[in-house]
């Protein structure tokens, strides 16, 4: 029962980083890299908008001052499960999550396009756990409560999991093209 108190923790911990990451799809306005290239490749390409990063980061806010308010008086108050504290102390814990998300999301795009590889093409492993990565490191650094060795190795496991989940089902609903 330790493994679920673990892997109910790190979901919750890094909703907010999922939230900012699902959103920021439907981003729109100007590509943050402002069309710019270098070497004779995009800095970041279109798939990055000002629009994607402002809903990304809204929305990562919101959930996490959800979660804030619910720990204050809420049914969060006195949620523990074995060593996993459930109360966020911090209004803007969701914000570094979500600002974490969208960086690294960045910084991945940033690494595809100089590798060569163009926008939308998958690089398998990075497309997946770019946001968890920079979410996790901004949250490490800015937020009062981090995640334990256990949980941070779960949600290596578990969000490429959950995306292929959701790659299927965007695929039987037909919003997507290839199963993957
Ligand atoms: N998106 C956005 N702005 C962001 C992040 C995402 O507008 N800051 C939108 C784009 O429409 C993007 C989609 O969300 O195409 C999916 O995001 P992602 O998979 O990260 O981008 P890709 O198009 O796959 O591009 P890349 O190869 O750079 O990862
Ligand atoms: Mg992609």
């Amino acid at each position: 029962m330790w493994i679920l108190g673990a892997i109910l923790h790190a979901l919750y911990y890094i909703s907010p980083a999922y939230c900012a990451n699902s959103f920021a799809i439907f981003g729109f306005g100007k590509p943050v890299d402002g069309g710019r290239s270098w070497k004779g490749k995009r800095l970041l390409g279109d798939g990055k908008t000002w629009g994607g990063l402002l809903v990304g980061l809204i929305t990562g806010m919101l959930f996490g001052l959800m979660w804030y308010f619910l720990s204050q008086s809420g049914p969060l108050n006195q949620v523990y499960y074995g060593v996993f504290d459930f109360r966020i102390t911090d209004p803007f814990f969701g914000l570094y999550l979500a600002l974490g998300a969208m960086a690294g999301d960045m910084v991945a795009s940033f690494l595809k396009r100089r590798m060569g590889i163009e926008r939308g093409k998958p690089l398998w492993g990075m497309d997946q756990l770019d946001f968890v990565l920079g979410a996790l490191l901004f949250a490490y650094f800015l937020a009062p409560t981090f995640i334990i060795l256990e949980e941070f190795i779960a949600l290596l496991i578990i969000t490429p999991l959950i995306h292929l989940l959701g790659n299927q089902i965007a695929y039987l609903t037909k919003q997507k093209k290839v199963r993957w």
